[in-house]
């Protein structure tokens, strides 16, 4: 166990018996219960839907402090890397703890740029799907089908099958993520182009068209690679966990990333930023926002202030902040800074941040409440949103997935129930049943 060994010890007391939990503490934030004896030393499980006090794993990735606002990958605190970093740094650091030399970095620039072409029959395999597919629909299953194309990355237990694996994810998702863009809107593939940078790249490949000469606009090209750099990881969310559950099988990375581009998809997690713009948009003008934040107080209503509140953040999301400025900047160069949704925001968060309903419960703005508005300034569509994000997070999940099969203690993740369906009962034949 590579934890810092912990004199405390937790005491629990079950009807007549007490059981003596070992207590272990990280570098730095909560100590942890270790309850993986309790089965077998009381016959009773925990009980924690949505896993809000456990911890499911050790990790040395990525730390968030909720309470404080504070997000660092490898140490290094988001807004440094953010302001002076680039993505594909970034990603380097994430899969391999430190960041690189000035050699290391364009070795592993160079690794991932000769992987950024996807075999030419995956461009077959897209015709099978509807113009109108949604482009989570075809990242899933574009995803999932590289295991399909790349078999000599698939074996798990090979450190050089994983490595690559991992480079050909971080390469290939963002071609996937353009061709279902360009798929959508009934517009050539366009190829990548190895000399331009990660982020100028992929802006490329979803906006160029062969009659046209396309110019990188450096401000959009910063202000991609800095919102890939703040979605590049997040510890142990939805999709994250979901990748290591899937991991947790021996199932191939190709398959487990999928599965973390379908958790991801959910209004809750990933899909907030289109929810959140569709939200300004229904708002429609800053006179109707106090009925709006009336329904969003009644608790019959089930309307939710979308890009508000955070399972982990309890105070600003320090990626909103960067967020924010990023968008104005964006919408400086793009002459959308007369969007009529930039001021509904502004009001809204205005009275989130005063109002009593949002301050007691500690609901603060998240990074999916400007980064719709900056993504729509850019020229994505909403249904783009969250492939942006995935094309980000993609490093994160991986990251995440080599230090699960790498950790000795790993086991198939096997989570338990507290069961209240029906106890055993005898089968009844149709012709009997009433
Ligand atoms: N608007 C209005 N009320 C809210 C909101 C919101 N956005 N979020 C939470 N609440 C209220 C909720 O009704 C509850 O009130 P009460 O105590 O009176 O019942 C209280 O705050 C606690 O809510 P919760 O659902 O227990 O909080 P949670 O930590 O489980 O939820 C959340 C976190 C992100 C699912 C939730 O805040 C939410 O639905 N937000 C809107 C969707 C969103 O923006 N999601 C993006 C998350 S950031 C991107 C990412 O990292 O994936």
């Amino acid at each position: 166990m590579d934890v810092k060994s912990n004199t405390k010890q937790a005491t629990l007391a079950v009807g007549d018996k007490s059981v003596n939990l070992p207590v272990y503490s990280g570098t730095v934030g909560p100590d942890v219960i270790d309850i993986s004896k309790l089965y077998a030393q009381t016959g009773m499980f925990t009980y924690d839907p949505g896993f809000t006090s456990t911890a499911s794993c050790q990790s040395k990735i990525t730390y968030i402090d909720g309470d404080a606002g504070i997000l660092q990958y490898r140490g290094y605190p988001i807004e440094q890397l953010a302001e002076k970093g680039d993505f594909l740094e970034t990603c380097y650091l994430l899969l391999y703890g430190e960041l690189p030399t000035k050699a290391q970095k364009e070795d592993f620039d160079r690794r991932v740029t000769n992987h950024t072409m996807v075999h030419e029959q995956i461009t077959r395999f897209f015709q099978g799907f509807r113009r109108d597919a949604h482009p989570m629909a075809v990242m899933v299953a574009s995803v999932g089908a590289l295991a399909a194309f790349y078999h000599d990355s698939t074996d798990i237990s090979d450190p050089h099958q994983r490595m690559v694996a991992s480079m050909r994810m971080i390469a290939k998702v963002p071609t996937l993520a353009a061709m279902a863009f360009k798929y959508n809107s009934g517009q050539p593939f366009v190829y990548p182009l190895n000399h331009l940078d990660y982020a100028s790249n992929f802006l490329r490949m979803c906006f160029a068209v062969p009659c046209e000469e396309y110019k990188i606009n450096p401000v959009l090209a910063k202000a991609l690679d800095t919102i890939f750099i703040l979605h590049a990881d997040h510890e142990q969310n939805a999709s994250t966990s979901t990748v290591r559950l899937a991991g947790s099988s021996g199932a191939n990375p190709f398959a487990c990333i999928a599965a973390g581009i379908a958790c991801l998809w959910g209004p809750a997690h990933g899909g907030a930023n289109e929810a959140a713009l569709q939200m300004l948009a229904d708002i429609g003008s800053v006179d109707k926002i106090p009925d709006f934040i009336a329904k969003v107080k009644d608790k019959n209503s089930n309307v939710r202030l979308m890009g508000f509140g955070h399972r982990v953040y309890k105070n600003y999301d320090p990626r909103a902040k960067i967020m924010q400025q990023m968008c104005h900047k964006v919408l400086d160069e793009t002459g959308h800074a007369n969007d009529p949704l930039l001021p509904i925001a502004l009001e809204l968060e205005r009275i989130a941040l005063n109002d009593p309903y949002f301050i007691e419960r500690k609901l603060y703005p998240n990074v999916d409440f400007y980064s719709g508005i900056t993504l729509k300034a850019m020229g994505f569509p909403t249904s783009m949103f969250t492939v942006l994000f995935a094309v980000a997070r993609t490093v994160g999940w991986i990251s995440q997935w080599s230090e699960m099969i790498e950790d000795p203690e790993q086991k198939i993740g096997r989570p338990r129930q507290l069961f209240n369906g029906a106890t055993e009962r005898n089968y009844v034949p149709l012709e009997q049943r009433k």
